[in-house]
Order: C-alpha cells, then structure tokens, then sequence
C-alpha cells in the first residue's frame, strides 16, 4: 500500500457506508481523510526539523569528547548559540528565534499527534459507524509512538529544567547554583541512576524517531516503490541508532571515567 499518509504502523478504519454528508461533492470520510492527510504533512515536516535539531545537538555533544580541547570546544559551542550573529542583531536575538521556532516545531508536532490520535479512535469522523478496526502489521514502534512521544515529552521538561535552567543541579557544590555547561553534564552522569534515566529515555527518543522518520518520509512521498522504501528502512535505522548511541556517548564515557573534570 502507497498512498500518501499511510503507514503500517497506521490504524486502518473500515467505515460503514450511512454517513452524514455536509458537503454533497464529496462523503465525510473523504473531507476526514483530507484534513488527516494534511495534518500527517505538518506532522512529518515538524518532526524532521526537530530530527534536524537533534542532530546538531548530537554533535554539540560530541565535542565532550575530544580529548584535551573538547570541554572549552563545548563551552563555545553552547556560548555561540547566544551569541550568534550578534552584534549585527542584539545578544541572544537568534536564540530566542530559535527556541521560538523550535516550540512552534514541537506544537504543531504534538497537536497534529493529539488530533490523529483521537481521530484513529474514531471520535473525528461524525456519524461513523465502525464496522472493524484493526493494525496493519504495525511494529512495536508504530503501536507505541504516542507513549514513547509522552516519555520524550516529560524527558525534555526535566533535561531543560536541568540543563537549561539549572533547577535541577546534580552533584553541584554546596551553595553553587550555575557552572559551566560541560560541567553540568559531567557532574549530572557522574551518577548511575541519571545516565539510568537518560538511557530510557534516549531508548524512547530512539523508538520514536525510528518510526517517526520513516512514517514522514513515506508521507512527504518518498516511498515510491519497492528499493525506495529499502532505503527508507535503511535510513531510519541509522537515524535510530545515531540518536540512542550518539547522546549516549557522552554519558556512557563519563559515567565508566573515561570523560573527566
Ligand atoms: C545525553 C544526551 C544529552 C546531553 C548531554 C544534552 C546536553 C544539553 C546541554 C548541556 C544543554 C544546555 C546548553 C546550554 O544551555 O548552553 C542542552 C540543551 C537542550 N537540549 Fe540537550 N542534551 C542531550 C539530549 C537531548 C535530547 C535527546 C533532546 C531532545 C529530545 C535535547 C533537547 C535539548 C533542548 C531543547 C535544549 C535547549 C536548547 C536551548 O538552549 O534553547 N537534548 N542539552
């Protein structure tokens, strides 16, 4: 099957035939449909910008771990991101675009997510009678992406809340309330039970991303055949294992003493 918006991951609705018509032109299923397909568009687009995001985040991270250089190489890393472009534009003008652009990213993301949701359970469609539904050999990923989406959700919360904002401050000296960005990171997984969370999480972040790119993909209709699809495959496996071991590098290293203050 390779129609546009359908993966199969996605719940398949056959819809019984007496349903209400507002629109003579076209049935509801078919107005429903369209706006699914619409919402998928913003969806996919959302979510390989945010898969953009973190692959540059990726390798901001990877510089922790070039010996000598590589915690002043991070520090300068985290320090242009506020100081880009200035002063043609005012400190910290680019960074709040930025964040701007990356929550609206992350809302339109989670809305579309909420609204597909609850339309597969059949609330979107008015008049709808269901005779059956079922999974079309969904993989573990596809059935689990609105829990994953929710562990990555509560994730990003606590990391800000940690890294960002530094409410959370692991192993900081007594009565310190900010340091340097490497040593946020290098104090936080010097403790076992925090690069316990962070390899949940990044498992979550990694299911997610496996399935969510290659759902965006297909949906933006670069599955146009059999080797396409492949390479789809192909890629979000690479994607997949790039975000679980790529982040999980820095924590991994620290964590074993590999990466030191
Ligand atoms: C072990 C993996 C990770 C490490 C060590 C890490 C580290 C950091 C650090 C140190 C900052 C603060 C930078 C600064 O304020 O200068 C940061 C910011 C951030 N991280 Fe991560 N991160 C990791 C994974 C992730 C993942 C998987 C996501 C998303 C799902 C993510 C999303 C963010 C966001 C949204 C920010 C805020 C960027 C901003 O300042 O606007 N991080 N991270």
């Amino acid at each position: 099957m390779y129609d546009v918006g359908m993966t199969t991951g996605d719940r398949v609705l056959v819809v019984a035939t007496q349903l209400t018509t507002r629109d003579p032109s076209r049935t509801p299923h078919q107005r429903a449909a369209r706006s699914t397909v619409a919402r998928k568009v913003l969806m996919s687009i959302s979510g390989l910008i945010i898969v953009l995001f973190l692959m540059m985040h990726l390798f901001g991270n990877a510089k922790l771990l070039i010996p000598n250089v590589g915690f002043e190489e991070f520090d300068e890393y985290s320090h242009s991101l506020r100081t880009f472009l200035y002063p043609i534009l005012p400190e910290k003008f680019f960074l709040t675009l930025f964040r701007l652009f990356m929550l609206a990213a992350a809302f339109i993301h989670i809305e579309a997510a909420i609204k597909l949701t609850f339309r597969n359970k059949g609330s979107g469609v008015s008049g709808a009678r269901y005779l059956k539904q079922r999974y079309l050999a969904g993989s573990f990923a596809a059935r689990t992406m609105i829990w994953s989406g929710i562990i990555i959700v509560f994730g990003v919360i606590a990391h800000l809340l940690q890294f960002t904002c530094e409410i959370i401050r692991v192993s900081y000296p007594e009565g310190v309330t900010t340091v340097a960005p490497h040593e946020r990171v290098v104090l936080a997984f010097q403790t076992p039970v925090v690069v316990a969370a962070y390899a949940v999480w990044m498992l979550a972040v990694c299911i997610h991303v496996y399935h969510g790119f290659y759902s965006a993909l297909c949906t933006i209709g670069a599955r146009t055949g059999a080797y396409s699809e492949k390479l789809i495959k192909v890629c979000s496996v690479i994607v997949a294992f790039l975000v679980f071991f790529g982040f999980m590098a820095a924590p991994l290293s620290i964590a074993i003493g590999l990466v030191t203050l």
